[in-house]
C-alpha cells in the first residue's frame, strides 16, 4: 500500500514538473559530438560568464583532457588568478561582494544544466531585451527582472520586446509567453524578443551557433562522461556508455563463474 501510494506520489509530480516547464522553450539539443564545438563553448564561457559565475566543480584539467585542449593554452588563457592545472574553476568574485552589485550572487554554473535544462539555458540566454526600467537597462523575458546584466549584448545587439499579437477572431489576440495560450488583449505587453537588425557583431544565425556551443559546454560540464569521445568496435560512443558496455562484459564473464560455482555447490545435494 505504502508502495503504491509513493508511486502514485511520484507520477503525479512528475506530471505536474512537466506541464509546469510549458511549451515556451525555444527548441534545442545539445551537441557533445562536436569537439571543435565545445571548445568554442568553453571559450565564450571563460570569455563572458567566468568573470562573475564560478564552475567549482570542474577542473582545468580534466576540462582541457575532455575537450582536446592542450594543458599550455588553457593555463594561458583560461587561468587568470594563478590556479594549477589540477585545480578547481573557482570564480574570481566574492558571492557576497557579487550580491551588492547585482542584487542577487551569480550561481555557480557547474551543474546549472542540471537544473534548469538545455532548452531553458538556450532560451534564456536569447531572451535578453530593451528595457531601460530595468537599471542595467534590460529585462529578460524567461527569468523576469534578472539581476544578470545583458553580456552577450555586443555579440548579439539588441532586442526590442514585441507584442505577441496574432490574428484571432475577436480583435486582438495574444499569446501568453509562459503558457503559450491565447489570450485576449489590447495591450502592446512584451511577447517576444524582436532582434534589431545591425546592433550586434555577429549575425543572428552565428550568434545561434555561439549560444549552442556554449549551452552544449554547459550541459558537459553538469555531467562530463556524456562527451563523445571513444570508439567501440568502431561506433562513437560516450564515455558513460563505454562504461556501461565494460560493465556488462564483465558481468557476463562474471556470470559464467557464479553458473559453474552454483554447480559445484549443489552436485553433491542432487
Ligand atoms: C556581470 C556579471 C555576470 C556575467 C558576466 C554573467 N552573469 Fe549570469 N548571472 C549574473 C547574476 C548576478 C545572476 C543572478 C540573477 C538573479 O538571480 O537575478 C546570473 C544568473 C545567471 C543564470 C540563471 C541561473 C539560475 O538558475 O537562476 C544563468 C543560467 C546565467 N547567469 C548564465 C550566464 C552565462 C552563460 C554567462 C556568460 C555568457 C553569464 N551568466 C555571465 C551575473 C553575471
Amino acid at each position: 500500500m505504502k508502495k503504491l501510494f509513493i508511486s502514485l506520489m511520484l507520477t503525479l509530480t512528475s506530471g505536474i514538473a512537466m506541464a509546469s516547464s510549458g511549451g515556451h522553450l525555444m527548441d534545442f539539443t545539445p551537441n557533445l559530438k562536436d569537439k571543435a564545438g565545445l571548445q568554442s563553448g568553453a571559450k565564450t564561457f571563460v570569455n563572458y560568464c567566468f568573470g562573475c559565475h564560478s564552475m567549482q566543480y570542474m577542473r582545468y584539467g580534466r576540462l582541457a583532457t575532455d575537450l582536446g585542449i592542450p594543458d599550455a593554452l588553457v593555463e594561458e588563457h583560461f587561468i587568470f588568478n594563478g590556479s594549477k592545472i589540477s585545480a578547481l574553476m573557482k570564480g574570481p568574485v566574492a558571492p557576497k561582494q557579487a550580491k551588492k552589485w547585482f542584487g542577487a550572487a551569480p550561481p555557480d554554473l557547474t551543474l546549472v544544466a542540471r537544473v534548469r535544462g538545455d532548452k531553458w539555458l538556450y532560451t534564456y540566454l536569447k531572451s535578453f531585451y530593451l528595457d531601460p526600467s530595468r537599471p542595467y537597462g534590460y529585462n529578460n523575458l524567461l527569468f523576469k527582472d534578472v539581476g544578470m546584466p545583458n553580456v552577450l549584448q555586443g555579440l548579439q545587439g539588441d532586442q526590442t520586446c514585441a507584442p505577441a499579437y496574432v490574428a484571432g477572431t475577436h480583435g486582438r489576440t495574444k499569446r501568453d509567453p509562459i503558457t503559450h495560450e491565447f489570450i485576449e488583449s489590447d495591450s502592446t505587453e512584451c511577447g517576444r524578443a524582436a532582434h534589431v537588425s545591425g546592433t550586434g557583431e555577429l549575425s543572428p544565425e552565428e550568434f545561434d551557433k555561439m549560444v549552442s556551443d556554449l549551452v552544449s559546454f554547459l550541459v558537459y560540464a553538469g555531467e562530463p562522461v556524456k562527451i563523445y569521445d571513444r570508439t567501440f568496435l568502431g561506433m562513437d560512443l560516450s564515455q558513460r556508455e563505454v562504461y556501461g558496455v565494460y560493465s556488462l562484459l564483465f558481468l557476463m564473464v562474471l556470470g559464467v563463474f557464479v553458473v559453474l560455482l552454483n554447480r559445484e555447490y549443489w552436485k553433491d545435494i542432487h
